[in-house]
Parts: C-alpha cells; sequence; structure tokens
C-alpha cells in the first residue's frame, strides 16, 4: 500500500504534463498549505495538483451529468414570491388561525430564518409555553394532554426547494404521486397518493394540484402539530372544513381572497393552494458548487473540491461514494434507505414499546422498507439542522460519520450534542437503533475515511449553501413585516 502511494506521489510530480489518471486517494492526502519550503516552487506545485483536482471533478460531472441546478428541465413554473397568490399563502402560512386552538401555524416549524426548518431536533407544534417563540427555547411543560417534551416523531425537514421533489413528500413518502414524472413536482394523470387515500397506490382526489398542496393539507390534521385537542370529533377533511369556515367569518380574510382568486368564497382547496405557491416560491439553488460547475473554478475551496471528489467517486476508486444515494443536481434519488440513524424522541407508535419508528414500512408493510427514510437533499444542508430523521445529529461531521460506521457512532452516541431539553425515551434509543441496525434492509457500507477526509465533505456540503439562505436581508422576502413570531436568529458563520 505504502509502495503504490509512493509510485502515485512520484508519477504526480514528474508526469503532471500529461493527463495521469490517479485514485481518490493520492490527491486527498495531506494537508496541502503546510509545507517546510512555502516559495514559488510550492505555490506552483499547489496551484499543478489543484488543476489536477479540478481535471477530476470535471470528469465526475460529466459522469454524473451534473449542471449544479436541481431545477433544470422543471415543467411547472416557480411562482414569483411577489405574485398575489404566494403573498396569501405566505399570510396563511404565518397564520395561527389554521391551528385548531390558534396556537401554532405553519411557520411555528418553517421558519425561512431558520433553514425553513426549526432548528431543533423534534419540534414542538401545539401548546406550547410560549406560541410566538420559535427554535430553541420553545418548549410545553404544559401536562395537559401528556403532550409535554417532544411528542412529535420526527425531525421537520425544510421547505426551501420543496418543488424540486417529483415522487414523495414526508420521510416516509405517505404523500406520493402515482405519476413520478421527473421535473412536475407531483403533477400528472394518475394523481397523488396521500394518508386519506386508504390504499397504496390509490389517488387521492382531493389532493390538489402537486405534491406540496397535498402535503399542506395535513398538518393542520395533526392534533401535536396544529390541530390541539379539543377537536378529535372533526375527521381530516371536517377538520379542513371548519378552518376554512372560520377564515370565512373574517372579512379581512374574506377580502384577501377575493384580489387572489376575484372570487369571495374560501374554500380549504384555495387555503392549501396558496400555502403551496408560498412554499413553492422558497427556490434557494445558488451555490458556489453551482457557480464552481457554471465555470468558477475559484467558486470553491480546495478543501471542498477534494471533498467533492470523494463525494462522487465510487468506494473502488477510494472514494466515499454518497452520490449512490444523494445523487442528481437535487443529491437525492427519492428513495428509501434503512442507515439506522439513532430512533430518539417519541417514536411513531411502532414495536412492542410503541417508541420505534418503521419508516417507509409503515406505508408498504416491507421487510425490505424497515426503518428506511427518504434519502434527503443535500442542498442548503448546512441550515437545515439537526440532521436526521428525529434529528439525533447537531453537526454535519457527526452525520457523515455515523454513515461511515454506523455500528460505532451507535455505540458511542452522544446524548449532550441534543440542545433541545425533555427529548423522550432517550433510554430505549439503543435497543430501537440496534434493531434497525441489525434489520435486513440496513443499507450502509464500512467506510474507511480519516478525520481529514470527513471535513473535506464537510466543506464540500457547505458548497451547497445558497448565501440567500444565511442572510436575513435576502430572507426578507418570504417573511412579512413585521414577522408576528419571534427566535433567536441562527449565527450561522
Ligand atoms: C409542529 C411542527 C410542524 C408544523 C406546525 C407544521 N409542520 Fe410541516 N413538518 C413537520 C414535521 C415533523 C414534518 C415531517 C413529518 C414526517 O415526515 O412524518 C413536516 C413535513 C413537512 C413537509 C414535507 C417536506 C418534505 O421534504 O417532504 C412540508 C412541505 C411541510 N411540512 C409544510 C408544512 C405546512 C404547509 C404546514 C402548515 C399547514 C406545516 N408544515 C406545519 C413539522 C411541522
Ligand atoms: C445508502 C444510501 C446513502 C448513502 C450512500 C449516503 N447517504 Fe446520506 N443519507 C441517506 C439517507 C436515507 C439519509 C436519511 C436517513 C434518516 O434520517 O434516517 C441520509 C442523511 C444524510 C445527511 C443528513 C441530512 C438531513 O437533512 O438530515 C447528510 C448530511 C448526509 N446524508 C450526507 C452523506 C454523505 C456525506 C455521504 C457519503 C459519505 C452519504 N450521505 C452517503 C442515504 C445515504
Amino acid at each position: 500500500m505504502r509502495i503504490k502511494k509512493l509510485l502515485i506521489y512520484i508519477c504526480a510530480f514528474t508526469l503532471t504534463v500529461y493527463n495521469v489518471s490517479v485514485s481518490a486517494g493520492s490527491d486527498l492526502e495531506g494537508n496541502w498549505g503546510v509545507g517546510k519550503n512555502i516559495g514559488s516552487t510550492h505555490a506552483f506545485g499547489l496551484k499543478r495538483r489543484e488543476r489536477r483536482l479540478d481535471r477530476k471533478l470535471k470528469r465526475l460531472i460529466k459522469r454524473y451529468s451534473l449542471t449544479g441546478n436541481p431545477l433544470k428541465n422543471r415543467t411547472t413554473p416557480v411562482p414569483d414570491i411577489n405574485s398575489p397568490i404566494a403573498q396569501l399563502g405566505m399570510e396563511l402560512f404565518f397564520s395561527k388561525t389554521l391551528g385548531g386552538d390558534e396556537d401554532s401555524a405553519c411557520v411555528t416549524c418553517h421558519h425561512p430564518a431558520l433553514g425553513g426548518g426549526d432548528n431543533l431536533s423534534l419540534p414542538i407544534g401545539v401548546e406550547a409555553d410560549e406560541p410566538d417563540w420559535l427554535g430553541l427555547g420553545r418548549t410545553n411543560a404544559g401536562v395537559d394532554h401528556k403532550i409535554s417534551g417532544s411528542p412529535i416523531p420526527r425531525n421537520a425537514p425544510t421547505t426551501f426547494n420543496i418543488i424540486a421533489w417529483d415522487q414523495f413528500m414526508f420521510h416516509d413518502g405517505r404523500v406520493e404521486s402515482l405519476d413520478k414524472t421527473p421535473g412536475n413536482n407531483g403533477v400528472g394523470v394518475l394523481g397523488i397518493r396521500t394518508p386519506d387515500s386508504g390504499a397504496i397506490d390509490k389517488a387521492d382526489l382531493s389532493a390538489g394540484e402537486n405534491l406540496v398542496q397535498a402535503q399542506a393539507r395535513f398538518p393542520v390534521t395533526s392534533p401535536e402539530e396544529m390541530k390541539g385537542f379539543e377537536h378529535s370529533e372533526y375527521s381530516n377533511q371536517a377538520t379542513r372544513e371548519m378552518l376554512a369556515d372560520r377564515l370565512k367569518k373574517d372579512e379581512e380574510w374574506v377580502g384577501k381572497f377575493e384580489i387572489v382568486f376575484d372570487d369571495k368564497t374560501i374554500t380549504e382547496q384555495k387555503v392549501s393552494f396558496a400555502i403551496g405557491e408560498y412554499e413553492r416560491s422558497q427556490v434557494f439553488i445558488e451555490t458556489p458548487w453551482k457557480q464552481y460547475i457554471e465555470g468558477d473554478k475559484d467558486a470553491l475551496s480546495v478543501s471542498a473540491k477534494k471533498g467533492a471528489v470523494l463525494f462522487f467517486q465510487p468506494l473502488n476508486k477510494g472514494g466515499a461514494d454518497c452520490a449512490s444515494c444523494h445523487s442528481g443536481d437535487f443529491f437525492t434519488d427519492e428513495s428509501f434507505h434503512n442507515l439506522a440513524m439513532p430512533q430518539i424522541g417519541s417514536g411513531k407508535g411502532d414495536g412492542e414499546h410503541g417508541s420505534k419508528d418503521f419508516g417507509r414500512a409503515r406505508e408498504t408493510r416491507k421487510e425490505s422498507d424497515m426503518f428506511a427514510f427518504r434519502t434527503p437533499s443535500l442542498i442548503n444542508v448546512e441550515v437545515t439542522g439537526p440532521w436526521s430523521h428525529a434529528g439525533a445529529y447537531t453537526s454535519l461531521e457527526a452525520v457523515i460519520k455515523h454513515h461511515l460506521n454506523t455500528a460505532d457512532a451507535i455505540e458511542n452516541y452522544d446524548f449532550d450534542q441534543l440542545a433541545q431539553d425533555d427529548i423522550s425515551h432517550q433510554g430505549l434509543m439503543f435497543v430501537n437503533t440496534k434493531e434497525a441496525l441489525d434489520a435486513s434492509s440496513f443499507d450502509m457500507k464500512k467506510r474507511n475515511l480519516n478525520d481529514n477526509k470527513v471535513e473535506y465533505l464537510v466543506d464540500f456540503l457547505k458548497s451547497l449553501t445558497d448565501p440567500c439562505t444565511k442572510d436575513l436581508a435576502c430572507l426578507n422576502q418570504w417573511i412579512p413585516d413585521p414577522d408576528p413570531f419571534d427566535y433567536n436568529y441562527p449565527d450561522w458563520d
């Protein structure tokens, strides 16, 4: 191994004029910045190595037909945030009127200034101690309905770039396009399946226009997220209609709907459509990675370039093969995999203690889908933490290390990383997660990467951040003025 590496170095230094193809290993070892003889020769060597890295990346970008733009070939246009429909959607998204007891809104768990999420491992919806407080510090010590702590079992995914999904919504894909046409955001002749469909292959005739509208009809029906516990006799549809009736009684809302729809009637369909158009306007894709592919070779640091090579290079070429699941320009195969991410929190009621979450298998009932969750997109991943389906990891480094050696990561899982108090069922985490690790569906090969390489991967993931997502002045278009909610604005850098 040592001899092979030495040979590669000799080749690299003597044959640089030729386009030598080497394994990912050679360019990714060591720290280029530290050398005993820093001078022009050394600087020249560094530049040469960086150019070789660029060539290697160019080949990988070509092999995977990457453009840097997750919205290329979209058939459905992106709504403009300044359009009347998106503006109405924004007001609804930020309004607690859609909470059964008027104490929770969509934005409670999906604020643009919090990465389109809530900065919490596990969200807190209804009955919060301070309903207008978002993010860390949102608590629910109340014991009214035995939901103090973390009653919601999964991490709130970002609403950013939600228009780029074509197949599934939710970690378990329970809202599903039956067409799955690329570039369509779920639109098609077969329709969209939802939890209201009754069967896995049946369309919900009220799902609406696209996956995002179909999804927006469900949070209002969840007691812990928005509905509360005072209206348990209402079915999903009755809940939506009760909320539309509530809006109808308010002259101000009636006026707002009339401006957009040219018609005074307010229906639950119009409500979810408007919310969806607001969410679909949240496109944040102007990343350094995109600039790099478009020709700006200085858009990425050397470390991020090394990370990119690792990310795309297959295992047998010394890479980390992340792109086999996080594939394409949106960095997801829109498919489900069991990675045995730590199962913290209350779980979905599965298993003997009710504290497990069987993931995709809850929908398909297939052994091969046990504990499997949808592959997340990695665009803007830097700002969408905590990470994994239950928000168990609070650093990118830790969630990457989980991928590399899962058994080790679970065994050494550190509960202290959770900034949030009162995460329930911590004692059952090891048992529950071990079951996922031992399941036949477990889908992660061990990868031997040293800490330097993990750092390169982190730097590459950070190059997938659109700077707008960290800039309140830029995000302001998606936030009403004044913002009716309070939160600690994260210190991203
Ligand atoms: C109390 C927190 C909470 C509230 C309030 C809430 N959500 Fe969510 N949202 C979540 C969680 C948790 C998930 C993931 C649930 C799952 O996958 O099982 C989610 C999932 C989503 C998704 C799917 C994202 C994806 O990548 O698949 C969208 C879109 C979304 N919510 C939009 C909304 C809208 C619109 C509203 C208001 C009508 C809303 N949310 C209210 C917590 C919340
Ligand atoms: C076998 C498929 C697969 C491979 C290979 C893979 N991932 Fe993942 N990744 C997933 C899935 C699935 C999840 C979500 C799992 C969960 O939450 O239970 C995930 C989660 C993540 C997350 C957290 C994202 C979030 O929003 O919570 C990051 C970051 C990530 N992966 C990076 C990587 C990197 C870097 C590599 C290469 C070392 C990699 N992944 C390889 C499937 C994969």
